[in-house]
Order: C-alpha cells, then sequence, then structure tokens
C-alpha cells in the first residue's frame, strides 16, 4: 500500500497544505515546536480516523477554528482510491471514494503501522495498555474479532449492572450470562491464536536486527490457566467452571471477575518479564521488533504491506541501529514516515518543517 498524496485543513499548527509522497521514504525534519510530529498525526487521522496522542480529536483542530479535515490519495492492491475524514462539531465524517461511509466501512481500509518514543509504555505501563494495543491489532486485520469487543463491551456493561443491583436470578440475566461466556471465550481465543502467531515473528525481528543471542516471547497471562492448543469449547468450559468459582465474589463485588477484561499480556525475554527485568535499551528494541511483526502480521492477512510512521527516530536508536533498521524496511518496500530533528543520510524525500510550512 502506498500513500500518493495528503491535503489538510486546519490542522493543529500546520499551514494547510497539500504534500505529494515519495514511494519509499518521506523524512519530516526541522526544530523541536516546528510541527513534524503534527504532519505524522495528520497522516495516521486521515487513515485511522484517530489521533496517536490524544484521545480529544478537538485538539487536532487548529486554534481559534471549529472545524478540521484531512483527503488522502492511495493505492492498493487493487487500484488508486482516495479517503477523507471531516471533524466538527465534535463529530466526524468519513468519505471513501467520494461517498459518505460509517466508520465499521472507513475502518481497515489503510492499514498503519506507527512507532512513537510513548510506545515504550506497551512495557512499562498498566495491563490496560498492552489489552488496548492488542485488542487494536487484532481489530485491524480481523473485522469479527472487532465486533466481538464492540458486544462483548456492551454486554459486560449490563452483565455488572446486574451484578451490582443483586439480580442475577433474572430470567435475562441467564441469557446474558450464555452471550457473555460465548463472546469471552472467542475473543480468549482469537487472542491465543493472535499472540501464538505474532511471538514467533517477534522472536525472529528481535534476533535479526537487535540480538541473535536472546529469545523473545509473548505470554497470554489470565486467572485461568489456558493452554496455547485449548479449543473455543475448551476455553468456553473453563471460564464457565472459573464463573462458578467466583461467583459469590462477583456477587460480593458486584461486577464480572473472569473474562478476557482481566487478561494481560507478558513480553518475556529469556523468559523473564522485560517489565522488571529488561534495560531500556531492550524495551526499546523490544517494541520495535513488535512493530516490525506487526507489519507481518498485515502483510500475511492482506498481502500488502501497511504504511509505516515513526516519529522523533534519532531518539532511539544510534546510528548503526538505525541503519540496520532503514535497510531492513528498504528491502520490504515498506513506505515509511519519519520525523527528525536532523537530517538523515538515507535515501529519501526530504521536507523541512518550519513554523508550521513546508519547504521542500
Ligand atoms: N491545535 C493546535 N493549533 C495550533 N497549534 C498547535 C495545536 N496543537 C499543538 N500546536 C502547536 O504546534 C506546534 C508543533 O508541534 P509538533 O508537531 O509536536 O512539533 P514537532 O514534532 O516538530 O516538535 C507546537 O508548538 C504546539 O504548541
Ligand atoms: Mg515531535
Amino acid at each position: 500500500m502506498k500513500l500518493r498524496k495528503i491535503n489538510f485543513i486546519n490542522f493543529r499548527n500546520l499551514k494547510d497544505s497539500s504534500i505529494k509522497f515519495n514511494e519509499n521514504f518521506n523524512l519530516f525534519h526541522g526544530k523541536n515546536g516546528q510541527g513534524k510530529t503534527s504532519i505524522l498525526e495528520a497522516i495516521y487521522f486521515t487513515a485511522t480516523g484517530k489521533s496517536f496522542r490524544s484521545n480529544k480529536i478537538q485538539e487536532l483542530i487548529k486554534y481559534e477554528k471549529d472545524k478540521c479535515g484531512s483527503y488522502l490519495e492511495y493505492e492498493d492492491r487493487l487500484g488508486k482510491k482516495n479517503i477523507s475524514v471531516k471533524f466538527s462539531d465534535r463529530k466526524k465524517e468519513y468519505n471513501f471514494n467520494g461517498k459518505k461511509v460509517n466508520h465499521e466501512e472507513f475502518y481497515g481500509k489503510i492499514n498503519a503501522v506507527i512507532f512513537i518514543p510513548e510506545d515504550i509504555e506497551l512495557i512499562t505501563g498498566s495491563p490496560s495498555i498492552r489489552r488496548k494495543f492488542f485488542d487494536e491489532e487484532i481489530s485491524q486485520s480481523n473485522e469479527e474479532y472487532y465486533k466481538l469487543l464492540k458486544n462483548f463491551s456492551k454486554v459486560l456493561k449490563v452483565r455488572n449492572q446486574y451484578l451490582k443491583e443483586k439480580k442475577t436470578k433474572d430470567e435475562i440475566y441467564q441469557v446474558y450470562e450464555e452471550e457473555f461466556i460465548f463472546l469471552a471465550s472467542n475473543i480468549i481465543k482469537k487472542r491465543i491464536e493472535y499472540i501464538n502467531r505474532i511471538s514467533i515473528l517477534l522472536n525472529l525481528n528481535y534476533r535479526k536486527i537487535f540480538d541473535d543471542k536472546k529469545e523473545l516471547n509473548i505470554k497470554y497471562v489470565s486467572e485461568i490457566n489456558y493452554d496455547k492448543k485449548d479449543s473455543l469449547e475448551k476455553i468456553k468450559e473453563k471460564i464457565k467452571n472459573e464463573i462458578k468459582k467466583q461467583v459469590l465474589n462477583e456477587k460480593k463485588y458486584g461486577h464480572s471477575l473472569v473474562g478476557p477484561q482481566r487478561d494481560e499480556f507478558k513480553f518475556l525475554l529469556n523468559e523473564k518479564d522485560s517489565k522488571s527485568f529488561s534495560s531500556q535499551g531492550e524495551k526499546k528494541s523490544i517494541i520495535f521488533s513488535l512493530k516490525l511483526s506487526e507489519i507481518d502480521m498485515i502483510y500475511k492477512e492482506k498481502r500488502e504491506n501497511p504504511i509505516f510512521i515513526i516519529d522523533d527516530i534519532s531518539s532511539y536508536f544510534d546510528n548503526s541501529r538505525k541503519k540496520n533498521i532503514l535497510d531492513y524496511l528498504k528491502n520490504r518496500k515498506i513506505q515509511l514516515f519519519i520525523s527528525s530533528t536532523n537530517k538523515l543520510d538515507i535515501d529519501s524525500e526530504n521536507f523541512e518543517i518550519k513554523n508550521g510550512e513546508i519547504l521542500c
């Protein structure tokens, strides 16, 4: 997949512009505070409808304005397409090939993988950060998973409400209970499958680029002892049994104590939890390898490379690591959008950003 061109209006500090992209490497360089991250954010926003640095889309609108918008021309395996997002009055409007579409139709048309300094939180942060990350990853290439999650979150809310109000004898509660177990087991099954697959790729990438003497794995962690090979039926049965065990506690605390909302993911470097044991440098390398594995997974699912966005590459890696990484991405023919405070010694289209303006 290649992005050809972007247009944006009223986006952060950026001057309204149109940028034509190089099909390989695009470098946005300039001093701090000029708008480099904002350009990457505009690209990501148009591709996914989201920002990677804020949950409040309102913040993307240029100060003093009341709406913003962006438009992308791109090409995938099947040909040229365009997509756009407008944001005003707290609402997003999506267009695909000139026609209005809803979020579900829009999402996943362009696959984007992103690497930002804050990603280190995927290791150091709370379990909910990892859950959110993996849920989004799986959803990107698996629409069914996205729907399962959406339904699960509704059913979980209702189930919790019933537990809180101590109405578990209600007939309707039993219906929710069935649905809860059905959705929970399907989500867990898909997560375990995904973890099994990405873990192999992660180890390969880490060893290839960073350290061939170590073994890196991801483990699915739960109160319930799931096995990699558990069938859907087996998972269902384990959840049912655990709910039986927890029934009194669930009533006592008034919320669900079993299910994917409580589970967690761990990065194990040489079998040790990297949250507690890995160095800062190793953590960065683990997350970067994870992003490369995400690219591999998307390629396997869609037969197409996602675009790859790297914010502030210089703050991550020394020159020799940087060269390794960029050579690797070049060979893979991945379209790259990177920002850096200095020019890099690479074959790329260079855009200098000064005061929100793009100087070529
Ligand atoms: N909504 C907004 N409207 C106008 N300017 C903004 C908005 N949000 C952030 N800025 C400003 O945009 C500037 C550029 O930010 P950023 O893209 O993070 O710079 P860089 O990545 O080049 O360091 C910052 O000075 C910031 O204060
Ligand atoms: Mg920046």
